[in-house]
């Protein structure tokens, strides 16, 4: 999160109680100081709050009070304290002075050096360490100013955290969000010298996921975390601060005195997930979005999902008693499809057995034998189909319906338009298309991986029915009934797949994403096109047997239209929409 070269260097010794002074800016994410509040104090931190006008807005000095346990400074007029030059010894007294959230206005006032109130004349006053940590929306986050502002602050020696991406308040998506309190504190303890893992049992848990601890990790390949998003995030940081043999945060754990889900009946065999390596997401520009607060790769159990997992090996293996694929053979022949009518494709699927039926090429109009001559030769176009599978023990699964077969079908057709073709395919059984190069993944994180090695690609058709959520912990072992009472099953979100696509810094040129919807199929199609900042939305609504079965019905809901396609089959509305991504290339090019 904080630019290398720029972090707060951690203070000598390790203080008992450092004393933090938190300034609350006026941002919607206020709130959440709250929470930072409580596990400041729960590590071991003095807090003494100053709330600036802005952050009365949307957070009461009681609350803040009661939370920290001390006097909260709302004014630079306060005549008491001022008789003692109040706002230059509470700026003195910190070891850290940390904004949050640091709004737009702040984080100007500060750059200008302008002290108009106690939070600024105090930022301006301190001699101790400072850290602002920025919550807006993604324009101002964007806008010059601010990106000038925040470069003056870190050129003066500010630690400036670089917001989340996500959902915004405001119904917008992209950086500029404040990090969940957690993340904040983290950033926190670094900088003061503190195990951010005794503030509690989720924090702990979170660290040894990090950084591989080596009483939850077996991974004897360590490595320094890899400063993921970019190589400006609290890894980068913490990497520099925090011993990887420092055993206890698995003891915090245990001994933390209070954990959100204290007293849930967790099974036994609580373990954390294989070491699969932590994702680089730096093809995605710096910032993996994700849906919530989620850090951590899940766990990928080959078995329980009975599926060969290698994201990195480009060319499949069959399915256990399946024939091996399909040789991948350039596109000699696309003629051979040219001239099967389309509308017999649907009886010929019906009269072969399951596995041979899927032909994702048959009944398509063909292209020029020349394959350069081919609408989309030239191009690299990179699909996801299927669903994924988020592991829960090593049998079982969170998983959906989806089969996979109108991302094959698409894959298919790109590559007979003359495409360079990546399928980037969660677990289904069908059969890799002719001149696609198929890569297997089970789980989210794995698929969001996949994707960003794959790019960068003139065309994301993103297909895969991604899971939103993923068990937040991994049973080392089969889960064992116990009783009547069903084992606890905590969610947590997976990273967005599409939003990071979106956001990343080689955004493809066309950007093309699926929605399955089971109501308001358009309108929640035009949102979803514009919070994730897609080209198109191919909406269908999945409320019959679309998921598995052989025809699709969508709408495809581009900038300013919406087009409703009658209901055909997966190959053709296949066929008709790399068609439509040829004629916009062709336009654009
Ligand atoms: C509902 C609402 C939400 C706001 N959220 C933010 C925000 O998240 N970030 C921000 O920089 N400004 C936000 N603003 C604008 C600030 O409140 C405004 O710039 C204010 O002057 C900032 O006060 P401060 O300098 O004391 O932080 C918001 C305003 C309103 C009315």
């Amino acid at each position: 999160m904080t630019p290398e070269g720029e972090t707060i260097q951690p203070l000598g010794q390790p203080l008992a109680h450092p004393r933090i002074l938190l300034v609350v800016g006026g941002g919607i994410a206020a709130y959440k100081s709250c929470e930072l509040v409580r596990l400041a104090k729960r590590g071991g931190a003095e807090v003494t709050c100053v709330l600036t006008d802005g952050g009365a807005q949307f957070v009461t000095p009681m609350a803040l009070a009661a939370l920290s346990g001390n006097q909260v400074h709302t004014s630079l007029w306060d005549l008491k304290n001022e008789a003692e030059i109040g706002h230059i010894q509470l700026s003195r007294e910190a070891d850290l002075v940390v904004i949050c959230p640091a709004t737009a206005d702040l984080m100007a006032r500060m750059a200008a050096g302008i002290a108009d109130d106690l939070a600024t004349t105090l930022i301006l006053a301190t001699n101790r360490p400072v850290m602002a940590v920025p919550a807006m929306n993604v324009k101002m986050w964007q806008h010059d100013a601010t990106v000038h502002n925040v470069e003056v602050l870190r050129s003066r020696g500010i630690t400036v955290i670089e917001p989340d991406m996500g959902d915004m308040a405001c119904g917008e998506f992209g950086p500029g969000r404040l990090p969940e309190p957690e993340a904040v504190w983290v950033e926190i303890a670094g900088a003061l010298g503190l195990d951010a893992g005794a503030a509690s049992a989720d924090i702990a848990a979170y660290l040894a996921r990090r950084y591989n601890a080596p009483d939850y990790g077996e991974d004897e390949d360590y490595e320094e975390d890899p400063a993921p998003s970019g190589g400006a995030s609290m890894g980068g940081m913490l990497g520099s601060l925090i011993q990887r043999a420092t055993p206890h945060w698995a003891q915090s754990a245990e001994a933390a005195e209070e954990d959100e889900y204290e007293g849930m009946d967790l099974p036994d065999g609580l373990v954390e997930g294989p070491d699969l390596p932590e994702p680089d997401y730096s093809g995605f520009g710096g910032l993996m979005a994700k849906k919530g607060s989620a850090t951590a790769a899940p766990p990928t159990d080959r078995e329980a999902i009975n599926h060969q997992v290698n994201a990195r090996q480009a060319a499949p293996q069959p399915f256990e008693g399946e024939e091996a694929a399909a040789p991948v053979a350039p596109m000699a022949s696309p003629m051979a499809f040219a001239h099967s009518d389309p509308v017999d494709s649907r009886a010929e699927l019906s009269l072969v057995p399951a596995l041979d039926a899927f032909d994702p090429l048959a009944g398509q109009p063909g292209f020029d034998q020349d394959v350069e001559h081919r609408p989309l030769y030239g191009r690299h176009v990179l699909v996801t189909a299927g669903p994924t599978h988020e592991p829960i023990d090593p049998v079982r699964y969170l998983a959906n319906r989806s089969s996979g077969k109108q991302g094959y079908a698409i894959a298919a057709a790109a590559a007979a338009a003359g495409a360079r073709v990546t399928l980037v395919s969660g677990p289904v059984h069908l059969r890799t298309p002719l001149g696609v190069d198929r890569i297997d993944v089970g789980s989210a994180q794995e698929m969001a991986d996949a994707v960003r090695e794959a790019m960068p690609a003139d065309v994301a058709i993103m297909v895969a029915a991604v899971a939103d959520w993923r068990p937040r912990d991994y049973i080392g072992e089969k889960i064992k009934k116990r009783g009547s009472a069903p084992p606890a099953l905590i969610l947590t979100e997976n990273p967005d797949i599409l939003a990071s696509v979106a956001a990343s810094a080689n955004r493809p040129e066309l950007l093309i994403g699926f929605a399955a919807e089971t109501g308001n199929v358009v309108e929640n199609a035009r949102k979803k096109r514009k919070s994730k900042g897609v080209d198109w939305i191919v909406a269908n609504d999945v409320s019959g047997d679309v998921m598995g079965g052989e025809d699709n019905e969508v709408h495809l809901v581009r900038e300013g239209m919406v087009e409703k396609w009658d209901e055909m089959t997966k190959q053709d509305v296949a066929m008709k929409l790399v068609l439509q991504v040829a004629d916009r290339l062709k336009v654009n090019a």
